[in-house]
């Protein structure tokens, strides 16, 4: 099985958990895009949902697949949202945003009532920071925003490595909200409360990928199946 098929076998794990009339917040990613195809295929043959994307480039895959959207104006309530990450760590805290949009997957993952995480078993960590944190950041005043999460990082012990993140033409990457992102090199992150706590408090700060105590379990893949991680 590769991490491919993984990522596949998790999203069809999570699906499990989808009735018809549901009110559904879609992820972004690699997991997240198996479970809207899969999702797309039980719309086809008849279940209702109506859905809210975490991303544009969700919102355009589930268009082609012909499933409900709403927004979180008209529908500010969900009942559940799956959605990928790219650490699972202890007492399923999460650090998400690998793929860039983790303002709105947390905006997603707040209004629904329950959060489940589909990843393969790559993901599982006993403690977060080896993946890069990603800080959302607004463009004005960049610098100063910057030297603020560096001198966080100082006082909390955590290496001060901050990398602009770029697109693919070497330019500053643009979030789906007009941001950008400060991928964080803190190898360990000890105490997510804290760091979640002090990021929270820098203005130019608009959200940071540390989602702690949004998930409410886990389907992780591996070669020998599918295991749920619960609280
Ligand atoms: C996007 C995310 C993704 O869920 C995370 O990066 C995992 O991605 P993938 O499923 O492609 O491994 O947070 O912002």
């Amino acid at each position: 099985m590769t991490p491919d098929d993984m990522k596949r076998e998790a999203a069809r794990a999570a699906l499990t958990h989808v009735e018809s009339g549901m009110r559904l917040g879609l992820g972004h990613g690699t997991t997240a895009k198996h479970f809207v195809d899969l999702l797309g295929e039980k719309v086809r043959e008849g279940l209702r949902v109506t859905c809210v994307p975490a991303s544009e480039f969700t919102r355009g895959q589930a268009e082609s697949l012909r499933i409900p959207l709403t927004t979180l104006d008209d529908t500010p309530e969900l009942d559940l949202c799956v959605d990928g990450a790219d650490e699972i760590g202890p007492d399923l805290g999460l650090i998400k945003g690998g793929g860039g949009a983790l303002l709105r997957e947390k905006i997603v993952a707040a209004a629904a009532h329950s959060m489940l995480v589909i990843a393969d078993d790559s993901k599982v960590v006993s403690c977060l920071g080896r993946f890069a944190l990603p800080v959302e950041v607004v463009p004005f005043g960049l610098g100063a925003t910057r030297r603020a999460v560096e001198r966080l990082a100082e006082r909390l012990a955590l290496p001060p490595v901050l990398v602009l993140r770029k697109d693919a033409d070497g330019h500053a990457f643009v979030t789906d909200g007009g941001h950008h992102i400060l991928d964080c090199h803190f190898e360990r992150i000890d105490d997510p409360a804290a760091l979640a706590a002090g990021l929270a408090t820098i203005p130019g700060v608009v959200e940071h990928g540390l989602f702690l105590g949004f998930a409410k379990g886990a389907y992780v893949a591996g070669t020998s199946g599918v295991r749920f991680i619960g609280p």
